[in-house]
């Protein structure tokens, strides 16, 4: 599904400055709901065309909907051949790519589905390095690709297993890949617990809990919501000496045992 929207319709950015996403365009993958929703939301009201993708149709048209996105388009991230038609579909370079399509998979070894295990070590890296070699043609000199990633399983733990072996590679492939698509930046996000319909389809009648437990015990004293690592994302996008790096944004949560 993709079509043309009208302009842009986020909030202004503050009066008396200039936006700071003024005349760019910003791709996000994933950009339906949660973390992208507000990355979509924040860079339109700092004056950005936004582009956003996701699989559920009616979700993807009513976000766009809401933040005034130019043009969306419904598939799968792990489809390469949906991913590859999107980014020839792509009429003019863009500025930004942000990627946060996914959900981590958890499972302690004795339920392991290795099926399910193997595709997700396989989709996740591979997908990083796929939109890697896409967007290199499309995303202007200066501008980034971002991934997510998390903090959570930096420190193992039964059922980790997977999405540890993630964390650590991300941010090599990171590294790596911002040496070889350069002048293009590429970054990652490593995101503690985020207050997102993710988190809450994770965490079901357990979700208020969480929250007041982290409430109480993170340095912040407050849960990290999508619009804190939106505002992160929108600094990676305009901060144009970023490249090649992973940026923590948790509250102190890695600092915790929680
Ligand atoms: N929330 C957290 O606490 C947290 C912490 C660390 C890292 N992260 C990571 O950050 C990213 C965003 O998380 P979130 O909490 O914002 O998730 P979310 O609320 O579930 O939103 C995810 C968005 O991506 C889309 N999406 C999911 N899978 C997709 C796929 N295979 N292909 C295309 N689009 C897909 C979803 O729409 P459709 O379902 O309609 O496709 C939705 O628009 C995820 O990769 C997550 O693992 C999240």
């Amino acid at each position: 599904m993709s079509g043309a929207r009208s302009a842009t319709k986020g909030r202004p950015a503050r009066a008396g400055r200039r936006p700071e996403l003024d005349g760019q365009t910003v791709v996000v993958i994933g950009g339906s709901a949660g973390i992208g929703l507000e990355t979509a939301r924040r860079a339109a009201s700092e004056g950005a065309r936004v582009i956003l993708t996701g699989r559920d149709p009616g979700r993807l048209r009513r976000a766009a909907e809401e933040v005034g996105a130019a043009t969306v388009s419904a598939f799968d991230v792990h489809d390469d051949t949906a991913l590859n038609a999107f980014f020839d579909g792509l009429p003019d370079p863009v500025d930004h790519v942000m990627v946060t399509a996914g959900r981590p998979y958890y499972a302690p070894l004795a339920d392991l589905d290795l099926d399910e295990a193997r595709r997700e070590l396989g989709d996740a890296p591979l997908s990083v390095l796929g939109i890697g070699r896409r967007a290199a043609g499309k995303v202007r000199p200066g501008g980034t690709l971002i991934f997510m990633s998390g903090t959570g399983a930096r420190r193992p733990g039964v059922g980790l297993g997977v999405i540890s072996a993630l964390t650590a590679a991300l941010p090599a492939l990171t590294a790596n890949l911002a040496l070889e698509i350069a002048p293009v930046r590429v970054n990652l996000i490593a995101a503690g617990f985020v207050d997102t319909p993710l988190s809450a389809s994770l965490l079901g009648d357990g979700l208020e809990a969480r929250r007041d437990q982290l409430r109480a015990n993170l340095p912040i004293g407050r849960v990290v919501g999508p619009a804190d690592v939106a505002s992160l994302a929108v600094h990676l996008m305009v901060n144009t000496a970023l490249t090649g790096a992973t940026y923590d944004i948790d509250g102190g949560q890695q600092l915790l045992s929680m």
